[in-house]
């Protein structure tokens, strides 16, 4: 996969493309995004992705460039041209640039732009060697539905859970677990899965959707609610979902064994029919 960039209409090489140094995206973080999985060069919940995208946008009041049909399109074409392979999309679109002063500036056009980025392979369904999670306090805003541009919150929590030897950090909101870094999580308790309710403290995760919609499939109860650690961690299986990691199971939360240090059979059930998801809509195998 080459890594190109469309960059407000114009497609360069990675290394070519330049946004300025008053753009609001740099200067307050005034903009959101989305990450799209392509498996084999064809984009998996494209529809899904541009949706929360034109929500996140309209909640900050930027005004997409292009309309639905024109962005997918876009981007299916800067896929198709960087060759065939798995990867990401990365998207952002900013306020634009302007002289730096908080207010919404007259004149700014937005910015928006894609780009393309290799990944390895996802680990199989039951394989991988479990994710360590480590708790960290949500010190966040309260509109983590958005999906901002703004993370410093997410990525101090994930360094410490990095520099614990951790792979992920888990917000704790008060008493209440919300959601990690760069992921949501759930929990298996006798054969319902639960997690905690989108808002305020929680991205509506587009692989989260997957997995409400495979549990409605299967027959298995998808429960919205405020847990504690305690709780989540006394759970038969514990799971996180990204669109670049898919769904992971936990092993490990502050340095101790959960779901029994192995992957549980309903995660694994859940990653598989993932799996047929990704493989129904892309093709790819
Ligand atoms: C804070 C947060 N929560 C949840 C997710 C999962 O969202 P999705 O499944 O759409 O990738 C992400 C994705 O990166 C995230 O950053």
């Amino acid at each position: 996969v080459a890594e190109l960039v469309w960059l407000n209409g114009k497609i360069t090489p990675f290394a070519q493309a330049r946004v300025g140094l008053e753009d609001r995206g740099f200067q307050f973080a005034d903009g959101v995004y989305e990450v799209v999985r392509f498996y084999r060069s064809r984009c998996f919940t494209l529809d899904e992705h541009m949706e929360r995208l034109e929500q996140s946008a309209t909640a900050l009041r930027i005004p997409l460039p292009l309309d639905r049909v024109q962005l997918k399109q876009a981007i299916i074409d800067l896929v198709d041209r960087g060759g065939e392979g798995e990867g990401m999309v990365y998207l952002q679109l900013t306020r634009g640039e302007a002289p730096r002063a908080h207010p919404f500036p007259d004149t700014a056009k937005p910015t928006l732009l894609f780009y393309t980025r290799p990944l390895p392979a996802p680990w199989r369904p039951g394989e991988g060697d479990g994710i360590k999670l480590f708790s960290a306090a949500d010190e966040r805003w309260k509109k983590c539905w958005i999906k901002s541009l703004a993370l410093l919150g997410n990525v101090l929590a994930k360094q410490q859970a990095i520099e614990n030897g951790a792979d992920e950090a888990v917000f704790i909101d008060g008493e209440i677990v919300t959601e990690c870094s760069a992921s949501n999580i759930f929990c298996v308790k006798r054969g319902s899965v639960y997690t905690h309710p989108v808002g305020p403290k929680v991205l509506p995760g587009i692989t989260r959707l997957v997995v409400a919609q495979l549990c409605k499939q299967m027959n298995v109860p998808f429960v919205e609610a405020a847990l504690t650690p305690r709780e989540m961690q006394a759970a038969e299986e514990i799971f996180i979902t990204s669109t670049t990691r898919e769904l992971a199971w936990v092993r490990e939360w502050d340095r101790k064994t959960v779901g029994g240090g192995k992957c549980g059979t309903l995660t694994k059930r859940l990653h598989e029919g993932y799996r047929d998801r990704v493989r129904a809509e892309t093709g790819a195998t």
